[in-house]
């Protein structure tokens, strides 16, 4: 999705701005551009269409001085991804530049206005739209640029993140949000801006999180500046953040997929690391822990998610509902956001979100908190606007995830909410003693058993070969792993174009079995869990029909691989973490189909990884 970076001080503006895009690459974007200022005031902008490297060749000879600057990732959302709808967008005059993350969403209203009062549009953004409000409301009102700024954004609705510069001031950037990630990074005698703190980690680690509806000065020389809409002064609260660069980077693996894939192992370490005692098995998690009276008296737990955080809100539900005795909901955020839903105060809502910047589930954050539930976070990036908007929470730390499909974020997500089931079941006496230590012991195992898992890559490689040809897939699943196949589905949908469906196991034979022929290869989740028996029927009925099995299964499974075409070992472990190691070969299948493909599997077509618009 789009991605901003802007950079004031006294390095070249255009070679940092530019890494910063290429740290961008990852979110997804059709679209590139760069606003400079020169030492003398000139405000220069390129722009075109496609990747960041030709951004780069058209810079080749062009006039590109200048210590101060903003730049654009875009990913199109209104008009055609062409070089006159990249950003940034010149104001009418041609005196102020702007690049805009978000959707103004009336921007047809402001649009027509400022028509009628002689601007003229040429792109078909919402942006250009914005940044000739600020240029109107300053040349009419006569006020200075932060005020037009302040007056335009209490005019618009919708989300934005912004970033403006103009021509004569080469000392001052104003940049303001709201519903769309913001941060800024203090060097000495020098400010970073960037929508993704990971993109200039390598120049500082002190960061200020811009707050919603807040609009800040970045001014050479000065003391930074937040002031609100309502124009009160705002207070810097500075952040440390620790990330290290080789986190950013592909280390040697082909895709930074494939390179979070094999991370697994030790990102399952990072998530349990100190929250589970090697000794005593004893779980602790302290969003938890600090709020047990609030899930002890939970009347419902209501997971707010999309795409993959949503598929493992699927089995958070089933282990909560299962170790805790405490009924869940799982719900879009993006319907559960406009429905109208009914949230009691004792209602607890568990956002899950890698990113903690996609838009709907912050919305739903939004409405859970206004409905006065008790709202808690699952997120990854440190710091994100889900993360501060929750009352409370637990990170997964599994370090960025750059890779668009998501996998290592999944995994850790499902660890969180097993060792918060374990945690709630515990206090309430909902789980046995015996239950409680196997899963914990199973936690404690899960990096060994990751590591196992991953040996069957070169397998899977050679399998995905013989299934490149299939246009259509159907995952199959039940229980736990009924989530864990439609994350199957999805891996494969999103990263090799192939139409794949997952299914609940059983539900197959209401409809979906008419699909079943040679043609179409079935991917069955087989492990031995307590309705074992009936996927092993279900498999029969495959057979039958013609259909070809991959099955994954545990280790020294017999039956199964009888009847399988295929059959994928995995390790065993207890049932409710079986998703978290079925996942790892789903991952790998995926990839490599991609692979064989020839897709762009880092970053597949039209999907951005964090999407920061409804
Ligand atoms: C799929 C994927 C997406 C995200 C979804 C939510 O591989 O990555 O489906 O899971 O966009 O993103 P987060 O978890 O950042 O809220």
């Amino acid at each position: 999705m789009c991605g901003i970076v802007g950079y004031l001080g006294s390095r070249d503006a255009a070679s940092l701005l530019l890494k910063g895009l290429h740290r961008l690459e990852y979110r997804g974007y059709d679209s590139a551009g760069i606003a400079l200022v020169s030492p003398a005031g000139k405000l220069n902008v390129y722009k075109c269409c496609g990747k960041v490297s030709n951004l780069e060749e058209f810079l080749d000879g062009k006039d590109i001085s200048g210590t101060t600057g903003i730049a654009h990732t875009r990913w199109a959302t209104h008009g055609v991804p062409d070089n006159t709808n990249a950003h940034p967008h010149l104001s009418q005059s041609g005196r102020l530049a702007l690049v805009h993350n978000g959707i103004i969403e009336n921007y047809r209203i402001l649009k027509d206005a400022l028509t009628e009062s002689g601007f003229s549009f040429k792109s078909d953004t919402d942006s250009e739209v914005l940044v000739n409000l600020i240029e109107y409301i300053r040349d009419s009102s006569g006020c200075d640029l932060t005020e037009a700024v302040r007056l335009a954004l209490r005019k618009v609705i919708g989300a934005y993140a912004i970033a403006l510069v103009e021509t004569g001031n080469p000392d001052r950037i104003i940049a303001a949000r709201k519903s769309s990630p913001l941060v800024i990074g203090l060097g000495k005698d020098e400010y970073f801006l960037c929508s993704d703190a990971a993109s200039i980690i390598e120049y500082t680690n002190d960061f200020v999180y811009v707050n919603d509806e807040e609009i800040a000065i970045l001014e050479r020389g000065k003391q930074l500046r937040t002031v609100t809409l309502d124009n009160e002064e705002g207070h810097i609260d500075i952040r440390k953040l620790e990330l290290s660069i080789s986190q950013l980077e592909k280390g040697g693996y082909p895709h930074f997929m494939l390179k979070e894939i094999h991370e697994q192992p030790r990102t399952i370490n990072d998530c349990i690391r100190g929250r589970i005692n090697q000794a005593t098995g004893e779980v602790s998690l302290t969003g938890v822990l600090d709020n047990m009276d609030r899930f002890l008296n939970a009347r419902r737990i209501i997971f707010v998610a999309c795409g993959t955080s949503w598929h493992a809100s699927l089995i958070g539900g089933y282990l909560i509902e299962s170790l805790c005795r405490i009924p869940v909901d799982v719900e879009y955020a993006s319907e559960f956001r406009y429905r109208n839903p009914v949230i009691y105060k004792d209602d607890i809502v568990v956002a899950v979100s890698q990113s903690g910047e996609t838009a709907d589930t912050l919305a739903a954050v939004s409405l859970a908190c206004k409905a006065g539930a008790f709202v808690f976070g699952i997120c990854n990036a440190v710091g994100s606007s889900i993360a501060r908007a929750t009352d409370s929470g637990a990170y997964i730390h599994v370090g960025p995830e750059i890779g668009v499909a998501s996998t290592k974020a999944f995994t850790g997500q499902v660890t969180v909410m097993a060792m918060m089931a374990l945690v709630i079941g515990r206090r309430k006496g909902t789980v046995s003693n015996e239950d409680y230590d196997i899963i914990s012991r199973g936690l404690l195992e899960l990096p060994e058993k990751m590591k196992e898992v991953l040996k069957v890559s070169e397998r899977i490689a050679d399998l995905a070969k013989i299934f490149t040809y299939a246009h259509n897939f159907i995952y199959l699943g039940r229980g736990y792993n009924y989530p864990t196949a439609l994350e199957g589905a999805l891996k494969l949908k999103e990263i090799s174009y192939i139409h794949a469906e997952g299914y609940p196991a059983a539900e197959m034979k209401h409809g979906a079995i008419a699909l079943i022929d040679a043609e179409m290869p079935t991917v069955v989740i087989a492990t031995r869990d307590h309705t074992y028996d009936k996927t092993v029927s279900n498999i029969e009925e495959i057979r039958s029909r013609g259909g070809r099995i991959i099955a994954i299964v545990e280790q020294g499974d017999d039956k199964v691989s009888r009847i399988a075409d295929h059959c994928i070992e995995v390790p065993p472990v207890p049932e409710c973490l079986s998703p978290i190691i079925v996942s790892v070969p789903l991952q790998l299948l995926a990839y490599y189909i991609a692979v064989y493909k020839g897709r762009d599997v880092d970053q597949p077509r039209n999907l951005a990884k964090s999407v920061t618009v409804e």
